[in-house]
């Protein structure tokens, strides 16, 4: 654990984290909003990015800016070896044996219509089942409509309880011999609940049904373990990670990796052209099209190593405890309602002020310095469970702190006596 940013604490056996020292790494945090200080809360958007991240990339087009794969001279080598060398940066944190499963996409979003378009939808049949859950985002939702439409395979939704998790019953029923694919998100960016990944894997493996699991709110978050859960896919979004914007990743079983068929074509993913036939490239190469978002993934890498060197153990931690002093501050509010509160539960704060939109909560917090989200989090169908159009949601991040849940709490006071 780096020691700029981790301090030992004898009362707890995660290191408590040194939160001045990890605040003074995130430049953009240290700025006023309306004349107020920035309170930072809409992490699960996308997070703020540190120095370390921003450094790497400044010094990525000022040294080593060139093409990977392409070039035998100094700079696209050095290119290359960092492209690459993220792909090994990212097995190790997602816990998968091997980089070159790691094929890198623009996000989570390109990450699953990957696997729908590439490995799903040569599979399955009218009348196959496809199961995701009713707080899918709609990256995790659309794409298996389409597909849907496409085949006559059909959606089958894994229903969730009032407090926002999972209903393991029912949605343990809707496993059966049509199953052909399941795709289901670990941690819900509109209700923070953390589902339970490694059972949904056994029950899909059950009946020998591959299993895609969205990462993209998890990286930053909670545990990761892709082989240790036997996951078939995971995906994610550097930009939710303290990485940059436009990168992420598809982690596969190789077997499937090495089954798919091209999504994108173009260079680099082949290895021989000629109108007589072309041969396409290795896995992961052959997934790659184009020249790649270089830079992002070279940020990428430097972004999972920060977050490595503070811990993502003390990192949860943290956040868990800013997350349980918010959700006490919650109780002294008379007309919150909360939608979300699953027992395992990461970072989200989703909420609504009695009959105020959420879109005039998020306006009046922001002329208090507060950035939240309020809409509809892109999961319309999960609001319309919860019978509202949309929320206010704060999301909490490492550098996040008791006081700016104070200053959060003390501007929704304002709001309630601004409607009432
Ligand atoms: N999916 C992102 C969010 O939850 C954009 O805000």
């Amino acid at each position: 654990m780096s020691e700029a940013v981790a301090q030992s604490d004898s009362t707890n056996s995660v290191n408590a984290l040194d939160i001045n020292r990890i605040r003074a790494a995130f430049p953009a945090l240290h700025q006023d909003v309306h004349g107020k200080p920035l309170v930072y809360l809409d992490n699960a958007a996308t997070t703020q990015k540190p120095d370390a991240v921003i450094s790497c990339l400044k010094s990525y087009y000022e040294q080593d800016n060139s093409n990977v794969h392409r070039g035998i001279h100094t700079l696209s080598e050095r290119a290359t070896e960092s492209y690459e060398n993220t792909r090994n940066v990212i097995a190790r944190y997602v816990g998968a044996d091997d980089p070159r499963r790691v094929v890198f996409t623009r996000g989570t979003t390109e990450a699953i219509n990957l696997v729908a378009y590439s490995f799903v939808e040569p599979r399955v049949s009218e009348g196959d089942e496809i199961i995701v859950s009713e707080m899918e985002h709609h990256s995790n939702i659309v794409p298996w409509q389409l597909l849907a439409e496409r085949t006559g395979a059909v959606l089958r939704v894994a229903p969730v309880k009032d407090d926002g998790s999972p209903d393991l019953e029912a949605t343990l029923q809707l496993f059966n011999e049509k199953t052909s694919f399941v795709s289901v998100v670990y941690v819900s960016n509109s209700l923070g609940t953390i589902n339970p990944v490694r059972q949904l894997i056994d029950a899909a493996h059950a009946v020998n049904a591959p299993i895609l699991v969205d990462g993209a709110q998890a990286m930053a978050h909670a545990p990761i373990a892709v082989d240790e859960w036997g996951a078939d896919f995971f995906a994610f979004s550097g930009h939710k990670v303290y990485g940059p914007t436009g990168i992420g990743a598809l982690v596969g079983r190789m077997e499937h990796l090495e089954a798919m068929r091209p999504y994108q074509s173009g260079g680099d993913m082949i290895r021989r052209v000629s109108f007589s036939g072309t041969e396409l490239n290795d896995i992961p190469y052959r997934f790659e099209a184009g020249t790649p978002n270089i830079a992002g993934t070279v940020g990428l890498a430097s972004a999972l190593e920060f977050v490595e060197s503070i811990g993502r153990e003390a990192i949860a931690a943290h956040e868990s405890a800013v997350l349980d002093y918010a959700f006490d501050l919650a109780s002294n509010l008379s007309s919150i309602r909360i939608l979300g509160r699953a027992p395992e539960r990461a970072a989200v704060l989703s909420f609504v002020l009695g009959d105020i939109h959420a879109h005039d909560v998020g306006t009046i917090l922001d002329t208090e310095g507060v950035a939240v989200r309020a809409g509809h989090h892109c999961t319309m169908p999960i609001m319309e469970r919860f019978g509202v159009p949309a929320t206010a949601r704060a999301s909490i991040a490492m550098y996040n702190t008791r006081e700016e849940m104070d200053a959060l709490f003390a501007a929704l006071a304002k709001v309630e006596d601004i409607f009432r």
